[in-house]
């Protein structure tokens, strides 16, 4: 194909940045992989005005997402409306419509993972979601490619952009943990409800993908203890910077025996640790493993333009497979093993 016509299903803060990346990069992306990225249609919501933008850009309004899922032109879907219900529902009838898919949906993908997975395969379609952790972090990538001659023992990562940029802003600022979490939403990175981020289960979304590309295991949310920054205060900050630390929250997972420890808390990081130097909505990812030893990955973790940078990465690598006579390759071929998180609790 020398052309790839996209869908998108949501045009807030991750979709619009989607469009104007597309329309930014479309031609180096063309020059590279000999296809040219096309949006067609978008999804919104009854109510949503985005005719000014669509107008510009040259694609539909749509309010059904059957409009999208089931027109036979569209080849790529991007799902980037969030949450579990009724993304889930939409990808699975994309793929089954042997669209490819591309989508930022962590809550989703640490869920449904498997299933969705399966059914890429079954449809001969590729579903990619490197925007899901650490938006601007090519750390899926990485993780699944860069590791293929190496063995991860272990990940640490600040994965949620709103609670580092609150907590950066608590030390910094002098900020109240009311006050920053405002700003982080007016910035765009906090979830449409912020409890995900301060509870720690957006990290705890991304630590249960991030277990499945560092070590092929699957483990469920609910197998592990999941602690958010909720009741963190200015003077407990004080103390640790008094004593040395930064307080962030870690997603942790770590490879015991055949199970795995997975953890996601407010830690004491040293400040002379790596990780300690994370600022904002940066996101930062440190990995053991037995080769290479210690590596980090940095960048945003959250916000428009990141995240759909990533999203616009995955519809590129879409455009080059199809040169390809190959089968659409899959993003992380991990076992479908079921593991249990703190094996010994
Ligand atoms: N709310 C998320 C964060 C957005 O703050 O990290 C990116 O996944």
């Amino acid at each position: 194909r020398k052309r790839l016509q996209i869908g998108i299903l949501g045009l807030g803060v991750v979709g619009t940045g989607v469009v104007e990346i597309v329309n930014q990069e479309r031609k180096k992306i063309k020059q590279k992989t000999g296809v040219d990225l096309l949006i067609t249609k978008a999804l919104v919501r009854p109510g949503e005005d985005k005719s000014a933008l669509a107008a510009a850009q040259g694609f539909q309004l749509v309010y059904d997402s059957k409009d999208i899922t089931e027109d036979p032109d569209i080849d790529v879907v991007v799902e980037v409306m969030g949450k579990i219900h009724p993304a889930y529902e939409f990808i699975t009838e994309a793929l089954e419509q042997g669209k490819h898919v591309v989508t930022a949906n962590k809550d989703l993908l640490a869920q449904k993972g498997t299933q969705l997975v399966q059914t890429a395969i079954e449809n001969h379609v590729s579903l990619y979601y490197e925007a899901s952790v650490a938006g601007g972090i090519p750390i899926l990538r990485v993780l699944a490619n860069s590791f293929v001659a190496d063995e991860i023992t272990e990940v640490l990562g600040i994965i949620n952009g709103t609670t580092n940029y609150m907590l950066t802003q608590m030390v910094e600022q002098q900020m109240t943990y009311e006050d920053a979490l405002a700003q982080a939403q007016a910035l765009g990175f906090a979830e449409s409800n912020p409890k995900n981020d301060v509870d720690g289960i957006d990290a705890a979304y991304k630590t249960v993908i991030l277990t499945r590309f560092a070590y092929g295991l699957d483990i469920a949310i609910d197998d592990f203890v999941v602690k958010g920054i909720r009741g963190i205060d200015l003077e407990d900050i004080a103390l640790a910077q008094s004593l040395g630390y930064e307080v962030k929250l870690i997603g942790l997972t770590k490879k015991v025996g055949e199970g795995i420890f997975a953890e996601v808390a407010p830690a004491l990081v040293p400040k002379h640790h790596p990780l300690a130097s994370i600022r904002n909505e940066f996101n930062g990812v440190f990995v053991r493993s037995r080769g290479i030893g210690q590596s980090m990955y940095y960048g945003p973790g959250a916000g428009s333009l990141p995240t759909a940078t990533s999203v616009v990465t995955d519809l590129a690598v879409i455009a080059e497979n199809q040169s390809d006579n190959k089968p659409a390759p899959q993003f992380c071929t991990y076992e479908t093993k079921k593991a249990f998180a703190n094996p010994n609790d």
